[in-house]
């Protein structure tokens, strides 16, 4: 019963970009649409492979994410054991939104013109099958820092750990190597953040702003970002997700953001976070960073592994009666070691300001 063999994870774990396109899809109504989404699915690694080889030093990658709603539509049971939709969280001064979508594509490479070329490709192939939701375009700004000017992403996991908190292992066999993917879309006042003092700033996300080095713990604010992303299981080990924020703008518009993608091996982990952030741990005592954070989008998807996304534009390979797998399953780009060493500042956790 077990069709795919040795899955190989889908590009989840890969260097920090230069550039990224987050597209949120929802599929349009009837059948025809179901079937030219399950053969995009079939088809998806021969089109990376075709875009990625045109220039290969773009290191172009893509993973693609499937909603709640959709696997149901699509491929019914089984179902990844983490997958549900996200779920809202209201606190008492902030609100993260849950909003629709059945597909994500997350596009990553060293230049928008990989990226662009990468999603019109995606778009010709899906055709009227999807309606979009949302696309935001993500650029890495100087030295790797966020739109509010501190560097992101030094605490992710590096190699092998990176791995192993993003990528679903024999807790749910026939799902291993998948992923699960929570983004949010967040708009922020730049007008108060850069009203506030810098060493407020540094109290708002726990750590030095031009330096980057984390404050020691007893000089911390607890409602600082850092300090309530951390969090353990019960045995004391921390747990951590892989984030892959970028900064996105239309300086015209006034919108400035930060697009928030975090990869995990169980939703859980993520979605704990998000409860201390907007509820705040102990409860009303929230992320002071969300006082300058808008959150207007919210969605969690499952990452098929590459084999078993191939696998499913057959259908679902696991369901009752599927027939037998072809022994010629595709593949698919396989997550190269991910190095957050790529930022220019490394990691000074632990170290006194
Ligand atoms: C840390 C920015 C949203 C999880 C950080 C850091 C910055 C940052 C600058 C410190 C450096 C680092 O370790 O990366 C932002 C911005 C956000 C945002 C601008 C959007 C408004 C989120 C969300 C989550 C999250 C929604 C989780 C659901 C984390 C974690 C850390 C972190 C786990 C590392 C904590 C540690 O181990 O010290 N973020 N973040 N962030 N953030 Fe965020």
């Amino acid at each position: 019963m077990a069709p795919v063999e040795a899955p190989a994870a889908q590009a989840v774990n890969v260097p920090l970009p230069m550039a990224a396109h987050f597209i949120v899809l929802n599929i349009t109504p009837g059948d025809e649409a179901e079937d030219t989404v399950k053969a995009f699915f079939g088809n998806t690694a021969a089109l990376i492979r075709s875009v990625e080889r045109r220039i290969p030093e773009e290191q172009l990658s893509m993973v693609v994410g499937i909603g709640s709603p959709a696997w149901d539509r699509l491929f019914g049971a089984p179902r990844p054991a983490g997958l549900h939709e996200f779920q809202p969280l209201r606190g008492d001064k902030h609100f993260a939104p849950s909003t629709p979508g059945d597909l994500l594509l997350h596009i990553r490479a060293k230049s928008e013109r990989m990226c662009f070329e990468m999603a019109m490709q995606c778009m010709n192939a899906l055709g009227d099958a999807v309606v979009a939701v949302d696309e935001v375009h993500g650029f890495r700004y100087f030295e790797a820092r966020a739109m509010i000017g501190f560097v992101d992403g030094v605490e992710n996991p590096d190699g092998q750990d990176a791995l192993a908190s993003t990528l679903v292992g024999d807790e749910d066999p026939r799902f291993k190597e998948g992923s699960y993917v929570i983004v949010q879309k967040y708009l922020h006042d730049m007008k108060a953040w850069n009203a506030t003092a810098t060493d407020e700033q540094e109290r708002v996300i726990g750590r030095s702003k031009q330096g980057n080095i984390e404050m020691a713990e007893d000089v911390k604010p607890t409602n600082s970002h850092s300090s309530l992303n951390v969090i353990e299981d019960a045995e004391g080990n921390q747990l951590s997700i892989v984030r892959a924020n970028l900064p996105f703008a239309n300086a015209a518009r006034n919108e400035y953001g930060t697009y928030f993608i975090g990869y995990a091996r169980d939703p859980a982990i993520t979605e704990q976070m998000l409860i201390n952030m907007f509820i705040g741990r102990p409860p009303g005592n929230y992320d002071r960073l969300l006082d300058f954070s808008t959150a207007v989008t919210g969605t969690l998807f499952f990452v098929p592994s590459a084999t078993l996304l191939a696998a499913l534009g057959d259908g679902n390979p696991f369901a009752p009666g599927a027939a037998p797998a072809s022994g010629s399953v595709p593949t698919a780009p396989v997550a190269a070691p991910v190095s957050s060493g790529t930022l220019p500042i490394g990691s000074l956790k632990g170290q006194p300001q």
